[in-house]
C-alpha cells in the first residue's frame, strides 16, 4: 500500500498504563468494528524475551557510558531483526508460541527496561507503522497516540487507579492457578509507572487530544462499549 493510502487507514490509539485493561478493550474494540489489532507491548516483550535467549544484557546502573551504548546498540538490533508473527491468537517467535513466556513478571519488568531505551524505540518504529492496513486498526500500548500514531482519528488514554489494576491482575492470576501476592502486584504496577512516566524517550503521557477513560469500577464490556460510542461520533467534528 502507497505511504498516502495508508495515511488514509483509520487508527484508533488507546494509550494507558500497565494492566489497565487496554489490550483486552483494545482487541475486542477491533474485533467489533472488523479492524486489525496491534498490542506494542507485545514487541517490547518480544524484544526482552529474545534479547534473554541470545544472552544480551540488560543496562546496569553501575554500566559506564561506552558500556551502555555498546548494550543499546546490541539490543536495538536484537529488535530490528526480531523473528515475530502476531496472528490475532498466539505470538510467534523465531517459531515458537512464546504467549506465557511473554506475559510472566520477568518479562514484564524486562520490557519496561528495554522500552526506556531510544534506540530500541526507534528500531520498533517502522514495524509499528507497518500494522496500519485497511479497513483499520486498533492499537494499544504508551506512546501509540503521542509517537507512533499522531493521526489516530480516536485517541484514548484508559486508566484504572493501581490498586484497581494491581487486584484484576491477581484475578487473572489466580484463575490461571499462580499465586502472587497482591502489595507485590501493586508495588510491579508502581515501579513500571513511574519508569514508564519518567523516561526521557516516549514516556506515558495523555496526549493532549486523547480522551480520558478511567475504567476504575467499569466491566470490560461498559469500557468497549464507550470506546465505539466514540469512534461513532468521530464522522462528527468534535472526536474526543
Ligand atoms: O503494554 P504492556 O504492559 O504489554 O507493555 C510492556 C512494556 O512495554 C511496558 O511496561 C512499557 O514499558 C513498554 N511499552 C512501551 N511503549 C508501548 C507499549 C509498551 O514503552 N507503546
Amino acid at each position: 500500500m502507497s505511504a498516502g493510502l495508508q495515511a488514509a487507514v483509520p487508527v484508533i490509539a488507546i494509550d494507558g498504563p500497565s494492566a489497565s485493561g487496554k489490550g483486552t478493550v483494545a482487541a475486542r474494540v477491533a474485533a467489533a468494528l472488523g479492524f486489525h489489532y496491534l498490542d506494542s507491548g507485545a514487541l517490547y516483550r518480544l524484544t526482552a524475551l529474545a534479547a534473554r535467549r541470545a544472552a544480551v544484557a540488560l543496562p546496569q546502573l553501575e554500566d559506564d557510558a561506552a558500556r551502555r551504548q555498546q548494550i543499546e546498540t546490541a539490543l536495538a538490533e536484537v529488535a530490528a531483526t526480531l523473528d515475530v508473527r502476531l496472528d490475532g491468537e498466539h505470538v510467534w517467535l523465531a517459531g515458537e508460541a512464546v504467549d506465557a513466556a511473554l506475559r510472566d513478571e520477568r518479562t514484564s519488568r524486562e520490557a519496561s527496561q528495554v522500552a526506556a531505551l531510544g534506540p530500541v524505540r526507534a528500531a520498533l518504529l517502522e514495524r509499528q507503522r507497518a500494522f496500519r492496513q485497511a479497513p483499520g486498526l486498533v492499537t494499544d500500548g504508551r506512546d501509540m497516540g503521542t509517537v507512533v500514531f499522531t493521526d489516530a482519528v480516536l485517541k484514548v488514554f484508559l486508566t484504572a487507579t493501581a490498586e484497581e489494576r494491581a487486584q484484576r491482575r491477581h484475578k487473572q492470576l489466580m484463575e490461571k492457578g499462580l499465586s502472587v501476592k497482591l502489595e507485590d502486584l501493586l508495588r510491579d504496577i508502581r515501579e513500571r509507572d513511574a519508569r514508564d512516566a519518567s523516561r526521557a524517550h516516549a514516556p506515558l503521557v495523555q496526549d493532549a487530544a486523547a480522551g480520558l477513560l478511567d475504567t476504575t469500577g467499569l466491566t470490560a464490556d461498559e469500557a468497549v462499549a464507550e470506546v465505539l460510542r466514540r469512534y461513532a461520533l468521530c464522522a462528527l467534528p468534535a472526536c474526543k
